[in-house]
């Protein structure tokens, strides 16, 4: 088999890896890619592309080549598989390196750059998960449509009551991870595809004991390209959410009732 990735192997002196998955994102991934470095020069980037229709690895592998120091790698995968996927893929490219800090951050340009140094910083303070909350005072969504926002808000309500948890911005794309606890989590056991992945690694890293801390960030919707959200991936965490907070509280009478 092939080396998947090219061409440069990393930063080893860098301990952040941030991870941008990608489909059809040619046009959006040179600007936020340019953002990121300029802001946390001393970041490594894996790019992690679905074999995009529009050619968004080639255009991934030229930015590789062209980055003197070598900070950028590119994984190239088969064909799409949906985000939760990528990310897994990502994860494991990470933790093989060494990299102590796995960062998740969509190539459209939602997700400021500029923010991340708050968002380590939590992190080095003791956090497992630090979450780029649009959700919490001092965050915020610009130009989404009104339907967005009502399946956003509604997600995240319905997601706090049927797993009782506190977290504003559970569904958030825009994450640090301590790669130490996201190494703890059983990855392999990991099916969801679309965006209810946010929602699983969060709930499998609270069960694992894990702290998570939400920091403000404004999310701007992208304006080239598209949103890959669909119906199947709406439904899929529906579906999944409540399966896990009915599993929760059969847990909870089984104890309750064993006393
Ligand atoms: N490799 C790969 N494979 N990348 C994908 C796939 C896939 O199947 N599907 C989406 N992506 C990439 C996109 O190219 C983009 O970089 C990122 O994942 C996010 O995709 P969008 O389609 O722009 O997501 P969104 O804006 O609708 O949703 C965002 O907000 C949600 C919460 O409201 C994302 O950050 C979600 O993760 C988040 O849950
Ligand atoms: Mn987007």
């Amino acid at each position: 088999m092939t080396d998947p990735t090219t061409p440069g192997a990393g930063v080893p002196s860098a301990r952040t890896l941030v991870i941008i998955p990608t489909y059809d994102e040619r046009d959006n991934l040179p600007g936020v890619v340019e953002r990121l470095l300029a802001s946390s020069p001393d970041v490594a980037v894996l790019i992690a592309d679905d074999n995009s229709p529009d050619g968004t690895g080639e255009v991934a592998d030229r930015l590789a080549e062209d980055d003197a120091r070598g900070r950028i790698n590119v994984l190239h995968r088969e064909g799409k598989q949906g985000l939760g996927a990528a990310y897994i893929a990502g994860f494991r490219w990470g933790l093989e390196r060494g990299y102590t800090v796995l960062v998740e951050m969509d190539a459209d340009g939602s997700h400021p750059p500029e923010r991340l140094p708050a968002m380590l910083a939590a992190v080095d303070a003791g956090a497992d998960l630090a979450i780029g909350s649009r959700y919490v005072p001092g965050g915020g969504v610009v130009n989404w449509p009104w339907r967005r926002h009502v399946i956003s808000r509604g997600g995240n309500v319905y997601s706090r009551i049927m797993l009782g948890v506190g977290i504003k911005d559970i569904t958030a794309g825009y994450r640090a991870y301590r790669s130490e606890s996201l190494a703890r989590l059983d990855l392999d056991a990991i099916e969801s595809k679309g965006y209810c992945f946010q929602i699983d690694m969060t709930w499998r890293l609270l069960n694992n004991g894990g702290t998570v801390v939400e920091v403000p960030i404004t999310f701007t919707e992208r304006t080239v390209g598209q949103s890959k959200m669909s119906e199947s991936i709406f439904r899929e965490a529906a579906v999944n959410v409540a399966r896990w907070g009915w599993e929760k509280r059969r847990r909870q009478l089984a104890s309750l009732v064993r006393r």
